[in-house]
């Protein structure tokens, strides 16, 4: 059987990843297909000095992507670049071309995946993504075909797994959030500017494209509120332990009367869940479904293995299409809103939630602080405070029964006249429903 041909574009983490898994397990995949995936062009900008597997050191090899675009033996080209400038220029030249194509790029797909589909509809060629979220763990398939059937009413997941091992690391050791960045870095968990980690923006296009395949609903950035772990201290780890939480950065999507939340954002999670199992760079995704109730799903995020195994199998799935004719392509990102998954402010979200303060002590302080609750509708559920001696920067904490965001909001801002706050209070919604 006449075999598919691929050209790869971008030799970083990723590519030299899918590179060793085509080259190590050619002839299992070989087997698994009925014919051969034959990688028959190989670019990156420093092409000369990267570590090609001898099996493929005779391949054609460029600098430029648009000699592998425009290769005549190419069928697929895998964009394994990232960003989305030459990235989105790969792939819109690739379409042009009639040649399918693979990616591993979230933050190109987040942004404006709804449109690359589409031209690659009309184009009738192939597109697939499984790596562009959570590496290793199959979720598009599942989203698109294990459970398709379903009607998804909520989607919880932990998907950065360098915001993870700092939270799970600062639980562990009591050690601060810049100390944990740091040996994040050293280790290479965590990039030099880890802003799109730690700020939430990776998990946040993640969830974009997630909940776009989960709810059939176009979903954008934009549409998700966003906070990252940076205030996050090992304090407020003592603290949810007493109240058998703990912390971690949740994505979250889930279907009200009104619309769909959506949001990423350190959260307080019942220490008996199975997310708060999750440690260290591991990604997690909980899928809750009308029909089928929940399913669980769990595995490395990144590296390039687990993401070469992604986009390998995405290589594979493209190729079968190539070869079956694959007469109907329907794109995962829905066109219209349709009103009953439209995104909502998350002001509107009722919750649970852990307020942290940090005062000068002097008396009467819960009272002024309960008082501004109160005049929000606010109840009280439980004042925590750990012993300590320094009166002034005491850490403690008030838990309240669930009120709207907006709610809370509204107290924090109209606490803000207290001049023995130190800081404004760190608000935190406790998950129940997990
Ligand atoms: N790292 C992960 O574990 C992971 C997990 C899931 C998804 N992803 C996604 O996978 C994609 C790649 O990530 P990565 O970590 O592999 O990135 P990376 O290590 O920075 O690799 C990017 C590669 O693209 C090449 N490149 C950049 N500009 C180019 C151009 N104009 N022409 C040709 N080649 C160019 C670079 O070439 P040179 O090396 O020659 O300079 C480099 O080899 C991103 O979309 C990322 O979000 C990554």
């Amino acid at each position: 059987m006449k075999e598919v041909r691929v050209g790869i574009v971008g030799l970083g983490n990723v590519g030299l990843g899918t590179l060793a898994i085509l080259s190590e397990n050619a002839d299992q995949i070989a087997t698994k297909l009925g014919f051969r995936l034959r990688v028959a062009a190989l670019c990156s900008r420093s092409i000369a000095s990267k570590d090609i597997p001898a099996s493929l050191r005779d391949v054609f090899k460029t600098p430029d992507w648009r000699q592998v675009v425009e290769h005549p033996e190419v069928d697929i080209v895998a964009e394994l670049v990232g960003g989305t400038g030459v990235a989105r220029e790969i792939l819109d030249a690739a379409i042009a071309r009639g040649k399918s194509v693979v990616t591993a790029n979230k933050e190109l797909m987040a942004l404006c995946g709804a449109e690359i589909w589409d031209r690659a509809i009309r184009a009738k060629i192939n597109l697939a993504m499984e790596a562009s979220v959570a590496g290793g763990i199959p979720i598009h398939a599942v989203l698109r075909e294990g459970i398709s059937g379903d009607r998804i009413t909520a989607l919880y997941g932990i998907l950065n797994g360098t915001s993870n091992y700092i939270l799970t690391e600062i639980e562990r050791h009591g050690a601060s959030f810049d100390s944990m960045l740091a040996e994040a870095q050293r280790l290479g968990y965590a990039e030099p500017d880890p802003s799109a980690d730690i700020d939430g923006y990776d998990a946040r296009a993640k969830l974009a494209i997630l909940s776009a395949l989960a709810f059939g609903e176009k979903i954008t950035p934009s549409d998700i509120y966003t906070e990252g772990i940076r205030r996050i201290q090992p304090i407020d780890f003592q603290y949810a332990h007493q109240l058998h939480h703990t912390i971690r950065q949740i994505c979250a999507a889930r279907q009200t009367p009104d619309g769909l939340i959506l949001s990423v954002r350190p959260s307080l999670i019942p220490q008996s869940t199975i997310l708060a199992g999750v440690q260290g760079a591991y990604n997690a995704v909980w899928v809750r479904g009308h029909y089928g109730a929940d399913t669980f799903y769990y595995g490395r995020g990144a590296g390039p293995n687990p993401t070469g195994v992604a986009v390998v199998s995405d290589l594979m799935r493209v190729a079968r299409e190539i070869r079956s004719g694959s007469p109907e392509r329907v794109s995962p990102f829905a066109h219209e809103r349709l009103g009953e998954y439209k995104p909502i402010s998350i002001t509107l979200q009722r919750s649970a939630y852990y307020l942290r303060f940090r005062v000068q002590d002097r008396p009467g302080i819960i009272a002024k602080l309960a008082g501004a609750l109160a005049d929000q509708q606010i109840s009280l559920d439980a004042v925590l405070q750990l012993p300590s001696e320094n009166w002034r920067d005491l850490p403690f904490v008030i838990t309240v029964e669930p009120a709207t965001e907006q709610s809370v909001r509204d107290a924090i801002a109209q606490m803000a006249s207290l001049n023995f706050l130190l800081e404004p209070p760190l608000a935190m919604p406790m998950e129940r429903s997990l």
